[in-house]
């Protein structure tokens, strides 16, 4: 651990913050909405005397969610949310150009992980920013005594926010907590257009491997499947996808992809991509049966869905072909499996995560759930919330405006309309 600028910090080298301070500020130039409440916080400094800990990946998008966060006068922490995710550069330069505290190397064990949890907690925060809750529930196990300190937090994924409901549904979460993820403008976006684009990115980037003619398996049709499945075809994959959801599954079907269960799609793919949220959904039955060369990657948030341990069993140590792949060479067959970025998010590991025009709205409503949780600590109750519908039509409109785009609004008439019964056939 260092110190620069009197901050302290434990980033991979600081020598690095120029080119991430250079990537910060052209990922700024698409995100206009984030600016813009950037430039409100500066004016009104409504997170005066607020800290925060963002675990989040540290990326250039975080970047800007830092910048603002600090204008509008919170001291944010900030540490990684994934041992892969993170951008060297801009923790740097995080550190070194804005005097943020920044825990997170890309590569760190899970021990350096969890330390650097242990090290942002140590700051007795106000608030957290989590994505995946892997703070929130270090707080819960370890510090109970800290819990009265806490305002609320805000969760960026799917997966932390299954986790605070079954805390929520335990009895145990002792605070507010903003779904960020739930807000129509971050899932909408962000785990459709962004996941579809960022993990297909992050595929190519490890492999250079061509899309087109391949059967792509897409494992779960939730957001995040349907921007996967989406942009594989685009690109001229053959998709298939896997589903548990019934109603998922159809949608899957009408929207024009094979469905069929993952013991059918394993020995047919060339390509497997896990957006699930739930571990080992592809085991070790599914890797005995996969082809010569198929490629198996992750782009949900923990790296549980890939079930390497059983991979391990079959195949041995696995021997590294290129920076994020690694090939398993099967005892029973000799056929090999290559694994992308060990069963992390591959977006995130092997390419830049989402693209920051997406990150705008995310971060966004990250920013206004921050002020939200400030302005309102005297009467939000604990528990899972939402972000008023209000603020998300806000940050749609923002972002049509940044984009140029006018929409059409009810005139006088059809107002009365939609919003009375008596007038039908
Ligand atoms: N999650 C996915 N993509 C991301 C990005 N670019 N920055 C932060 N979190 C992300």
């Amino acid at each position: 651990m260092s110190a620069t600028r009197s901050v302290e910090f434990d980033v991979k080298d600081i020598g690095l913050a120029g080119q991430g301070k250079q990537r910060i500020e052209w990922a700024e130039r698409e995100m206009p909405v984030l600016r813009l409440i950037r430039e409100r916080f500066a004016e009104e400094k409504p997170l005066t005397g607020t800290k925060l800990v963002a675990c989040a990946h540290i990326t250039t998008e975080t970047a800007n969610l830092a910048r603002a966060l600090q204008a509008g006068g919170a001291d944010a922490v900030l540490i990684a949310s994934n041992p892969l995710s993170t951008q060297d550069d801009v923790a740097a330069s995080l550190v070194s150009d804005w005097g943020i505290p920044v825990y997170a190397i890309k590569g760190e064990s899970t021990d350096t992980y969890n330390r650097h949890v242990r090290t942002a907690l140590d700051s007795h925060p106000d608030i957290i920013i989590d994505d995946g809750s892997d703070v929130v529930a270090t707080l819960l196990k370890e510090r109970a005594d800290q819990v009265k300190e806490i305002i609320g937090s805000t969760e960026e994924t799917t997966t932390g926010i299954q986790r605070l409901e079954a805390m929520q549904k335990a009895g145990v979460l002792p605070f507010p907590s903003i779904a960020v993820n739930n807000a129509q403008t971050k899932h909408f976006f962000d785990n459709r257009y962004g996941t579809g684009q960022s993990t297909l990115d992050g595929i190519i980037r490890a492999t250079n491997i061509l899309l087109a003619g391949r059967n792509l398996v897409v494992v779960g049709y939730g957001w995040c499947g349907k921007g996967v499945a989406l942009r594989a075809r685009g690109m001229g994959s053959n998709v298939i996808v896997t589903e548990i959801d019934p109603i998922k599954a159809v949608e899957a079907v009408m929207d024009g992809f094979r469905v069929m269960p993952m013991a059918q799609a394993a020995p047919i793919g060339d390509i497997f991509v896990t957006v699930t949220g739930n571990r080992h959904v592809i085991d070790g039955e599914h890797f005995k049966v996969m082809k010569d060369g198929a490629l198996v990657c992750n782009s949900g948030h923990f790296d549980l869905e890939l079930n390497l341990v059983a991979l391990r069993e079959l195949a041995g140590d696995p021997q590294t072909m290129r920076p994020f792949v690694e090939e398993y060479k099967l005892q029973s067959n000799g056929n090999r499996v290559m694994v992308l970025g060990e069963g992390r998010l591959i977006n995130l590991a092997a390419a830049e995560g989402h693209p920051a025009s997406v990150m705008d709205m995310s971060f966004a409503n990250q920013a206004l759930s921050v002020e939200y949780l400030v302005k309102n600590k005297a009467t939000l109750t604990p528990g899972v919330h939402l972000l008023p519908k209000e603020v998300d039509q806000e940050i749609a409109s923002l972002k049509l405006r940044a984009l140029g785009v006018a929409i059409d609004t009810l005139t006088a008439e059809q107002l009365e309309y939609i919003t009375s019964w008596e007038t039908g056939t």
